[in-house]
């Protein structure tokens, strides 16, 4: 069977025309584009009341977030973070200068293991400012034993909720977690505003909420006043336009991505190491990934799907302890899960018009991989 079409791992979703041209020409009209216009503030407003979330910082991508939640809990000293991420985990640690170390995953659900988290915060002692998480596409990570940890050590916490739009963990929204989670709203994102992402600030300080708000427009707050040291983070009229337009449909999306999670669930799931989810949370389908059982069945499997025109991702990989700025310093202990799952892992196409019979192509292909192993 052939396939011409390029099938990448993930195709951003895009509203209706109709609707996201309704939008643009209430922008054309008022000819407000950025700095806290009218879309701004009502796709804030929407996500508080969507996500049941005290409150939400919008930002000009996810990575900001990052770097702005680093200078609003004025962190300093080592963060303990996963290898197991995207770069900008670690690569917005890096840019601002602040000192982290790896802790292991765990092998099954991927996310950082807290006895690890253990062992280094006892350690590092007081030199340790933070554990930064990840909840890795979008499966919450051991949010109690961490939370527990924060408490007994005297750390922040922070999360990494980058894959988490519409993840509720208990009865609550994952992003309440933490100090502060952080989402990216990229294009790749299944919710997403082109570029953009937020801060949620959960510790219940107002006053760290309008500081976030004035950080994002270089520090200048709503009347005027500079009172601290910020950058260019802002979410821009078309950003959230294309936002607000998504959230239109969001419900219809996750349906469509549920079906091909399902879809894949139910013809791999016997023959194929998964990622173990958690079960006080949904599954909002962001990513379907396999883990194989070498790393070479992973470079057969692409190679074969290459000739259809089928791209799944290498995501993550590689371990992010192999990247040439990381140190001795910041590897204190052995990485043996992430390395290994980083070898094996393949992110499978899914997004909401992926077509059966693509689904039926890398099915059977991954059957064949294993087959001929
Ligand atoms: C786990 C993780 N952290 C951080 C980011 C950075 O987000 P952004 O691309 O919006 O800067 C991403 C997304 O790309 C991500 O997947």
């Amino acid at each position: 069977m052939k396939q011409k079409d390029y099938i990448p791992v993930s195709k951003p979703y895009l509203p209706s025309e109709d609707k996201i041209i309704k939008y643009i020409k209430e922008i054309y009209k008022a000819r407000f584009l950025t700095n806290f216009g009218k879309f701004h503030d009502l796709l804030e407003e929407k996500l508080k009341q969507y996500l049941h979330i005290p409150n939400i910082v919008l930002t000009a991508n996810g990575t900001l977030a990052l770097q702005i939640t680093y200078k609003l809990l004025d962190i300093k000293g080592i963060v303990i973070t996963t290898p197991f991420t995207f770069v900008a985990t670690i690569s917005s640690l890096a840019w601002e200068g602040i000192p982290f170390i790896f802790a292991d995953i765990d092998k099954e659900t991927l996310c950082i293991d807290p006895n690890q988290v253990e062992y280094l915060l006892k350690k590092f002692g007081d030199k340790v400012d933070a554990i930064l998480a990840v909840h890795v596409f979008g499966n919450p990570a051991y949010v109690e034993e961490l939370m527990f940890l924060k408490a007994k050590y005297n750390v922040k916490l922070i999360f990494d909720a980058s894959h988490c739009f519409s993840v509720w963990y208990g009865n609550r929204n994952i992003l309440t977690y933490g100090d502060i989670s952080i989402i990216s709203f990229h294009a790749t994102k299944l919710f997403h505003t082109v570029e953009g992402g937020g801060l949620i600030i959960n510790n219940g300080n107002d006053e760290l909420v309008k500081k976030a708000k004035s950080i994002v427009n270089f520090g200048i707050e709503r009347d005027y006043k500079i009172s601290c040291v910020g950058i260019n983070a802002k979410m821009n009229e078309f950003e959230a336009a294309i936002g607000l337009a998504i959230l239109e449909e969001f419900n219809e999306v996750i349906k469509l991505r549920g079906e091909k999670w399902n879809y894949y669930y139910q013809n791999l799931k016997n023959i194929v190491k998964l990622q173990k989810r958690n079960r006080f949370a949904n599954n909002n389908y962001s990513y379907f990934p396999i883990i194989l059982p070498s790393e070479t069945q992973v470079l057969d499997t692409i190679d074969r799907l290459k000739r259809f025109g089928i791209y799944p991702k290498r995501y993550f990989y590689p371990s992010l302890d192999k990247l040439p700025y990381i140190t001795k310093e910041n590897i204190p202990l052995r990485l043996d899960n992430a390395n290994y799952i980083a070898e094996r892992i393949l992110c499978l196409p899914l997004y909401p018009d992926l077509s059966k019979q693509t689904q039926d192509i890398i099915i059977s292909t991954i059957k064949e991989v294993l087959e001929s192993a």
